[in-house]
């Protein structure tokens, strides 16, 4: 059977048996392409048209798509059939690279828990806050994204991702991000085992909180005696030009939560680094050795690209590279966009940016702007998305909780030429938005036939 022909039944059993909302609506953003080979910066469609990521999967491929690197050691240790996932013996990787996780993250971080997502880590950072400040309360910020299982979705105050689901955890509590006073306050109430925050919002739009505030969350938390859990699930890994967004704002966290970029993109793995009194109220005897595990955690797939996601990062400088490459960006669309009315800011620290819209002010713009929010309020992001990738071929996305930014995180190798691509294709699409009847038209008039407005 030819490749094509594989391909369009195996997309065809995607629809009828996976997930065909989704198929569904990446046809009505005309996003639906087969993506043939991914490398670098790069996604090469079966067509031969040649995608720049500027999403990076959420902040998954920093090292780049399928980095020659960490393939070969993937390779090298199937190649070697060891063990692997056996639950009975020591995984001397999973050694290795959590003696590297704690190295770079600095601080008292002396313990890791491998895991295979973001949510799992939150849920056990969770876990381990309560059991070592005996208390079940958890803070959270308004705007967070932790994740879609049952306690991440508890730290999560948009509604939309925890409707119909049913109770979540008990004793949950959201305070305002970037407000120092309502944390103080909460936290007084000595009810909270841990303020579980992301340094920098991601999803909740690229937010990047005062100078002070962590290192002032840091200090509340140990005085009235709750836990302080970063999650830089997003942040980490050096997306922000350090390896922790932390190491910017001199903050020691008690708990870090890592995922996403860990493994370099190719396999599932996640990380809870912790202090070693922590780690002592949960495994705190030979006999609860396995009293918080997960199946796949520590395999040595996992682990093995860890240290090679680890390796390249480093000798590529990738953390400098993304500062540079960050502020580079920021400034440029700064200058570019500034001129729009519906352009507020360009936000983000390291290769984690925002663009920031507003509504218009002109009455001729406002009317069409107002018609999408009435349709969806993250029509009018979703149509910049869809014309950045249709007009421009540049993937990208808005922040899930935050319609009104367009996040920009292209892989951290990413080079000036593509990033000046990008500049000019974003300032393209807004000169559209901006002049262009048909800009507002053309998704009207489809938004009516697909949802029989
Ligand atoms: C900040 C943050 N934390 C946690 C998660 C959950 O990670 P995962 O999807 O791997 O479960 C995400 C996912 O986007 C995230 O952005």
């Amino acid at each position: 059977m030819p490749l094509s022909a594989i391909t369009e039944n195996s997309l065809a059993l995607y629809g009828e048996y996976v997930n065909p909302q989704w198929v569904k609506l990446l046809d009505v953003l005309q996003m639906n392409v087969h993506y043939e080979r991914c490398s670098g910066v790069e996604l090469i469609t079966s067509e031969g048209t040649r995608i720049l990521d500027f999403l990076s999967g959420y902040c998954v491929h920093n090292t780049g798509h399928n980095h020659p690197a960490i393939l070969s050691a993937l390779k090298g240790e199937l190649d070697r059939s060891g063990p692997a996932m056996l639950q009975s013996h020591v995984p001397e990787l999973a050694g290795e690279l959590a003696s590297e996780l704690c190295r770079l993250a600095g601080g008292d971080l002396k313990k890791v828990f491998f895991c295979s997502s973001g949510s799992e880590g939150v849920e056990a950072a969770i876990k381990f806050s309560r059991a070592h400040t005996k208390r079940y309360g958890l803070l959270y910020s308004n705007g967070a994204f932790h994740g879609l299982t049952c306690g991440a979705l508890s730290l999560m105050d948009n509604t939309f991702w925890s409707e119909g689901f049913g109770p979540l955890l008990q004793n949950t509590e959201a305070v305002p991000f970037d407000d120092i006073d309502k944390l103080a306050a909460r936290l007084s109430t000595e009810q909270f085992a841990a303020f579980i925050v992301e340094p920098i919002q991601a999803e909740g739009g690229i937010r990047v909180p005062s100078p002070q505030y962590l290192s002032e969350a840091q200090r509340l938390c140990r005085h009235y005696g709750t836990l302080l859990v970063l999650d830089e699930v997003q942040t980490g890994m050096y997306r922000t030009g350090t390896f922790l967004a932390a190491h910017q704002f001199d903050v020691q966290a008690d708990i870090v939560i890592l995922a996403k970029a860990l493994s370099g993109g190719i396999i599932p793995c996640g990380a809870v680094l912790m202090k070693q009194e922590i780690y002592d109220s949960v495994y705190s005897s030979v006999k609860r050795a396995i009293v918080h595990t997960s199946t796949f955690s520590e395999n040595g797939l996992a682990m093995r690209a860890g240290l090679a996601a680890l390796e390249v990062l480093q000798d590529e400088k990738l953390g400098d590279r993304a500062a540079e490459l960050g502020e580079y960006l920021r400034a440029r669309l700064t200058e570019q966009l500034s001129r729009f009315d519906m352009v507020e800011r360009v936000i983000g620290t390291g290769l984690l940016c925002g663009i920031q819209f507003k509504a218009p002010r002109k009455f001729g713009l406002r009317v069409p702007f107002e018609a999408f929010q009435r349709i969806h309020p993250g029509m009018f992001g979703q149509v910049l998305v869809m014309r950045l990738f249709r007009d421009h071929n540049i993937l990208t996305q808005i922040c899930g909780n935050n319609f009104m930014v367009l996040k920009v995180a292209p892989p951290l190798i990413v080079s000036h030429e593509q990033l000046e691509r990008f500049v000019s294709a974003i300032d393209d699409v807004m000169e559209r938005a901006h002049s262009s009847a048909a800009f507002w038209s053309e998704p009207l008039g489809m938004a009516r036939r697909v949802l029989n407005l």
